[in-house]
């Protein structure tokens, strides 16, 4: 039979009196988005087959039939030669119906002690298992190139900031590092969330189990599934999984859109702390000088769709009574938005970030422009005995002569400093400059070149197991 005759009869026609209608139909079908889950959807069907054939279910002969079928229909599909059809609803009937059409009667064997219910579950989880693992190389290589950013800035000075003023020097290594941190524990998550994922439901059929005798563990096997799940009812219904990556996805870009906003503000004339090469920026139509950091600004602005697919997937499961709902078929579109655009933002990243120009002098100028030494001046006389908040009332009057004056810190000649406090001594100097202040905060998790150093080294160190992981991530 050729793919144009295709029955579109649907499967569970025989109890109805008349054909769906038109709108319904339409406004019921999934196949326009879970046709993505076609492999999926196979490899399922393959190990169900192989798994009913074990079991004696079906016989051997009938098994590799239906594989073979299935096989073809694989070629079909990648080719570009499959016929979807919206009256077979999902992706799971339309191969079903041209399975029967390549295999005849044999073919209608496929679903024996299965239902779609187990069947989508089994699928998607399958297809998040895949793309987990396809994120998590975007994701090690991104955070291998901010270690390669940061161990080249581990010198360079900028301001450090708190409520976005001048608060005190860090190096620009120790600021990479802490996105590096923040990634790692996406990284974390992700794993986590893989553990959840790669449980199987198949053979909880609709909801109850199957009155055939199948053997679950055999087809979990097969479909490389650590565990099968332990509650029918639970198994059907139960989409934490897509709940717990989306829950990921929201924190990560979080996290992304936090970097995008400090690059956007870092590349501006204003700040001038970096630049972002040509290839990632454009330009204005109206506006000739314009160079728009387009990238990290559209990367914070995918926060707010990943945002919203986690809530919308919150929503969806919120009171949904057991078992399987129809509700359910709207998991696959927030899911999949999040898949596709948690993989772009990475990319983009993965591009973007290695190619960042400092500009160290103006991250220089502005860390002396904001009296960013004021703790290190205050410290100082601490470590001549006096109580810290009496000197930081000191140090607090210095800067507001400063102001006054439009000087910095370690311009004032010491007969000044010494108006402010008779203490101080010519050996502040080296305590007042931006070296001598990053330098002194030197343990463990602190800016100190020589601790951003050991902690580059570090990462690297816990990075390596992920670079040969074969599959997991
Ligand atoms: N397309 C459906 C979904 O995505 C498949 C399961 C349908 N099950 C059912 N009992 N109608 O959820």
């Amino acid at each position: 039979m050729s793919q144009d005759s295709k029955t579109t009869s649907k499967p569970w026609q025989g109890r109805f009196s008349e054909p769906t209608d038109a709108f319904v139909e339409a406004f019921t079908a999934s196949v326009e988005f879970d046709k993505r889950l076609y492999q999926q959807d196979i490899s399922g069907s393959i190990a169900h087959a192989k798994m009913l054939a074990k079991c004696g279910i079906i016989s051997t002969d009938e098994a590799n039939k239906i594989n073979q079928g299935l096989e073809q229909i694989l070629e079909e599909i990648v080719a570009g030669q499959f016929n979807w059809s919206i009256a077979l609803e999902d992706v799971h009937m339309n191969i079903e119906a041209r399975l029967i059409e390549i295999t005849g009667d044999t073919g209608k064997k496929l679903h024996t002690g299965r239902s779609r219910n187990d069947q989508v579950a089994t699928d998607l989880r399958l297809y998040l298992r895949d793309q987990i693992d396809a994120i998590s190389p975007i994701l090690l290589t991104l955070q291998t190139e901010l270690l390669n950013l940061a161990e080249k800035e581990v010198n360079t000075i900028m301001p450090g900031f708190t409520h976005l003023q001048t608060a005190q020097p860090v190096t620009f290594g120790h600021h990479i590092m802490a996105w590096f941190n923040m990634l790692d524990r996406d990284r974390d998550r992700l794993i986590d969330c893989r553990k959840r994922v790669n449980v199987m439901p198949l053979g909880s059929a609709a909801l109850a189990g199957t009155s055939y005798p199948i053997d679950r563990h055999f087809t979990a096997q097969l479909l490389g599934f650590d565990t099968v799940s332990e509650n029918s009812l639970d198994a059907v219904s139960d989409r934490d999984f897509a709940i717990e990556f989306a829950a990921f996805a929201a924190i990560l870009l979080v996290h992304l859109s936090r970097i995008s906003e400090e690059l956007v503000l870092w590349n501006s004339s204003q700040f001038n702390f970096i630049q972002l090469p040509d290839r990632f920026c454009t330009g204005s139509s109206i506006m000739p000088q314009k160079k728009n950091p387009d990238v990290p600004e559209l990367v914070r602005g995918k926060s707010a769709r990943i945002f919203g697919n986690l809530t919308s997937l919150l929503t969806l499961m919120k009171a949904q009574t057991l078992a399987y709902n129809k509700d359910n078929q709207e998991d696959k579109e927030p899911l999949f938005d999040s898949i596709d655009n948690v993989k772009g933002c990475l990319r983009a990243f993965a591009d973007m970030l290695p190619a960042i120009v400092p500009n160290r002098e103006s991250m220089l100028q502005a860390a002396k422009a904001g009296f960013s030494t004021a703790t290190d001046l205050a410290d100082y006389l601490v470590t001549k005995d006096v109580p810290f908040r009496d000197a930081h009332e000191v140090v607090g009057k210095a800067v507001a002569y400063c102001i006054e004056n439009n000087c910095m810190l370690d311009e004032l000649t010491l007969e000044k400093l010494k108006t402010f406090s008779s203490i101080i001594e010519k050996d502040v100097y080296e305590r007042l400059t931006l070296e001598g202040s990053v330098n002194s905060r030197n343990h463990f998790g602190a800016t100190a070149p020589a601790q951003v150093k050991s902690a580059i080294k570090n990462a690297r160190q816990s990075l390596k197991k992920f670079y040969n992981a074969d599959k997991k991530p």
